[in-house]
């Protein structure tokens, strides 16, 4: 019987949680996209063994690979490929990073996995059918206040002077029982699916970050828009991410943060 596009994924995703694996035992070879833009060894031979996997499976879909060796096609499917989500975290030998695998059919998600080899976790979901940890079915958070949650973010790796997010960091610290900054977008929209966290935010993050880390969090009961309530469009400026139950809470806080901060509005 052929494979799911899941399955292919879930495949793909631990093949390159290998490479990433053996690459975070030695010591690390970084080179630098920007001023703290980092790129690693590990980033290129995961995307390699990525795109290869991908690519041989189902030729004629598109793929768009963060380090750049995907392909286009006018196949109605596109994965996003992020090989390694985390690399300063990698790059100093703080185990929080991932693998992030998503296809997306008519621009619609329908497929994600997201794996951390190190807490040997592995998240999958697929449209329709919910999200899981290691196999397991999981679900968001059942906390319905603000002031009770615990919240995450983070902050982009280059243009962090032209950020506004530390105007929220500081709001959302003040109202909740604080907020974390892990440092992989793909984990962190894991972790909300896992019911871990109740909400995250973010500036500017790019569509291999947040395409399967979004279809985890919708299928485990969550809630993903933009701070207005609207669709949240892959690669948008800002993602908001919840359990649903403390969405309209969080949209608050951040309306109000512009409010005091125009600067803050992005
Ligand atoms: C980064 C991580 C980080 C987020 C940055 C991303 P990378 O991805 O997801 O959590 O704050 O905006 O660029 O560069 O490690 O793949
Ligand atoms: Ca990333
Ligand atoms: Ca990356």
């Amino acid at each position: 019987m052929a494979k799911t596009f899941l399955e292919v994924a879930v495949q793909t995703a631990l093949e390159a949680g290998e490479i990433l694996a053996e690459e975070f035992a030695r010591p690390v070879d970084i080179s630098y996209k920007g001023d703290v833009d980092l790129v690693t060894q590990a980033d290129r031979r995961s995307e390699q063994a990525i795109v290869a996997r991908l690519g041989c499976e189902f030729p004629e879909h598109a793929i768009l690979a963060e380090e750049g060796s995907g392909h286009e096609s006018k196949s109605r499917y596109r994965w996003y490929v992020d090989p390694l989500d985390g690399t300063t975290n990698f790059a100093h030998g703080y185990p929080c990073f991932a693998v992030s695998i998503g296809l997306a059919e008519d621009d619609r998600m329908i497929a994600a996995v997201v794996h951390n080899p190190i807490g040997k976790e592995l998240f999958a979901a697929e449209r329709g059918k919910g999200a899981a940890l290691n196999g397991r079915r999981i679900r968001v958070s059942q906390i319905d206040r603000l002031s009770r949650s615990l919240l995450v973010t983070g902050f982009p790796t280059h243009k962090r002077t032209q950020n506004p997010n530390i105007y929220y960091y500081w709001d959302f610290t003040l109202q909740s029982h604080g907020v974390r900054r892990d440092g992989s977008a793909a984990l962190d929209l894991a972790a909300v699916a896992a019911g871990r966290f109740e909400g995250f935010w973010e500036f500017g993050l790019k569509p291999w970050d947040t395409a399967a880390g979004v279809l985890l969090v919708e299928e485990a009961g969550g809630r993903v828009t933009d701070f207005d309530g609207q669709p949240y469009p892959l690669g948008g400026p800002v993602l908001l991410a919840s359990n649903g139950l403390v969405h309209a809470e969080m949209q608050k806080v951040a309306a109000e943060v512009v409010k005091k901060k125009p600067l803050a509005g992005g």
